[in-house]
Order: C-alpha cells, then structure tokens, then sequence
C-alpha cells in the first residue's frame, strides 16, 4: 500500500468525504470507526471506483486500549501512514449539570485523548521520515466557549490548540498539522448531538464541500482552515471585540 491516509471515523458524514478525497488521487486508506458494515461498504466503493487498497479497521476509539491497539494493528501489517486524519468525534446539546457524565466523559476521550494519542503514535514516524500531515477536524466551536454544548466547544479548543502547538513545534521537519474548523455541516453530527431542530443546520454545508476545503488546506499545510468565509470573519474579526457574556448569550439563543 502507498500513500497511506488513515481516516479516524470514516462510515459517515466528514470523515467519509475525507476518504473519498483521499482515493480520488490514487492514494490507499485504512478506514477507522466502529460501524464495521459501513466501512467495508465504503471501502468496497473505493476500490472499485478508486483501484485503490483500502483497509478496515473497525474500532470504539472511546476505549482507552484502542488507539495503541490501532498502531499495532498497522505495524502489525508492515504499514506506512503518511496521513493521518483525525476526525472522530460527536457532540451533545444540553445544560452541563444536567447532562449524563457518562456521555460527556466519552465526548472528551474520542474528541480529545483519541486524537491526542493518535498524534503522539503516529507523529514519531513521519518526523523520522521527514514527511507526513495531519488533518484534525476541529470546529469553529474551538474558538469560544458554548453554552449549551460547553464540553463539546471546550474539546474544539483543545484540538485548536493542540494542532496549532504541535505544529509549531514540527515546523522544518517536514510534516505539517493542520486544523479543520467547520460551521454547520449535513452529516450524522446534529441527530447524535441533539441538535436537528436547531436553526444552526439549515443552510448546513455539504461533507464533500468541508472535506475538500480541509484536505486542500492540509496538502498545502496550512495550521487552520475555517470553511465558512463568514464564520471566519466574524471568528477572527469581529467576536474578539464583542463583550464575552453578549458574545455567549447569542450562542445560547441559537443553541437552544
Ligand atoms: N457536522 C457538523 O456540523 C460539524 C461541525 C464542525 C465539526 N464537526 C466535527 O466533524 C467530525 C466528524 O463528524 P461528522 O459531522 O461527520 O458526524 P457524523 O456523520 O456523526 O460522523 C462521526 C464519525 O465518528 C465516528 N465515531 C463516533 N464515535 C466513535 C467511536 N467511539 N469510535 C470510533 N469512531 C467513532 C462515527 O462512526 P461510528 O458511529 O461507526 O463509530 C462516524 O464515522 C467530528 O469531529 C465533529 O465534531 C462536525
């Protein structure tokens, strides 16, 4: 296998469309999340429309022992990844003190340890090899704190922060992290999240759109791309002056 993208949460929605991206330039992928029929479905659409090899491997990247499990599974093959993309993760609207502990305890172990350790397995070798990108799909929810989705926003900045850091640290060494910051986007995301009435997901973009975006972002190793031109300019332009109590009580409201 070449070129080796590995796809964390790849059965459906962003994930999915960053796969797509990725065998569309011939490139091979080991497709990751836990819907194993869902991934062998995709992966046989890929080989066929792609003549690319495509390998599954169906994991819950909640459980602790899975990402090392993960690396030594790709080891295990003789296998090289050159890109990592690190894109599981889920959200859960609702007030903090009310939510299930269990749910948000595995919100930040995917959103954040998963992705944390995946970059501290996977990043050693691409240093050593002087070659390789990392795409971690954030959210433009990493640049403020959310009401109504508190943990979820707080695990966006974690992985804002953590791929601008790293980064910086890897810069001259041949591999690049970049940060995929999207606004509303059509997949599985507002049904797990509780948010499919919310008034944030009508004029959501598309997964292919968002990939596309992303992974021109990572192949030229940019440290961020925010996909939506007016997000970004409120995000980098206009929040930053706005008092922090008003800026929140807004996204309460279009949260609620
Ligand atoms: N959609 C949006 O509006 C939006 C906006 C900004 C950022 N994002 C981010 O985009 C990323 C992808 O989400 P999406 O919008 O494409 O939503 P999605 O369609 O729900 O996809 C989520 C993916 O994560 C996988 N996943 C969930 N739990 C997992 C676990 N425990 N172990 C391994 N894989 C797991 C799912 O697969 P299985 O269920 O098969 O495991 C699925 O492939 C997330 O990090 C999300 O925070 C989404």
């Amino acid at each position: 296998m070449n070129n080796i993208g590995l796809v964390t949460g790849a059965s459906s929605g962003i994930g999915r469309a960053l796969a797509h991206e990725h065998a569309r330039r011939g490139r091979d992928l080991i497709l990751v999340a836990r819907g194993e029929d869902e991934l062998n479905t995709l992966a046989e659409s890929l080989r066929q429309k792609f003549s690319v090899d495509v390998l599954v491997m169906a994991k819950d990247l909640t459980e602790t022992a899975s990402r090392q499990e993960l690396f030594e599974a790709v080891e295990a093959d003789g296998l090289t990844v050159e890109y990592l993309f690190n894109n599981a993760g889920f959200g859960g609207a609702g007030q903090f003190v009310e939510q299930e502990w269990s749910l948000l305890s595995g919100m930040m172990e995917l959103n954040m340890r998963a992705v944390a350790e995946l970059m501290h397995l996977f990043l050693p070798g691409m240093v050593a090899r002087g070659k390789g990108k990392v795409l971690n799909t954030s959210s433009t929810a990493g640049f403020m704190p959310g009401p109504m989705q508190a943990v979820y926003f707080a695990t966006k900045a974690f992985v804002n922060s953590l791929s601008k850091g790293v980064a910086s640290e890897l810069q001259g060494s041949g591999v690049t992290v970049t940060a995929l910051c999207p606004g509303a986007v059509d997949t599985g995301f507002a049904d797990t999240a509780g948010l499919s009435d919310s008034k944030l997901f009508e004029s959501a973009a598309t997964p292919q759109a968002t990939a596309a975006q992303g992974y021109t972002a990572m192949e030229a190793g940019r440290l961020e791309v925010i996909t939506e031109i007016g997000l970004a300019v409120a995000i980098k332009g206009f929040i930053p002056f706005v008092p922090e109590r008003l800026a929140m009580a807004a996204i309460k409201k279009i949260q609620s």
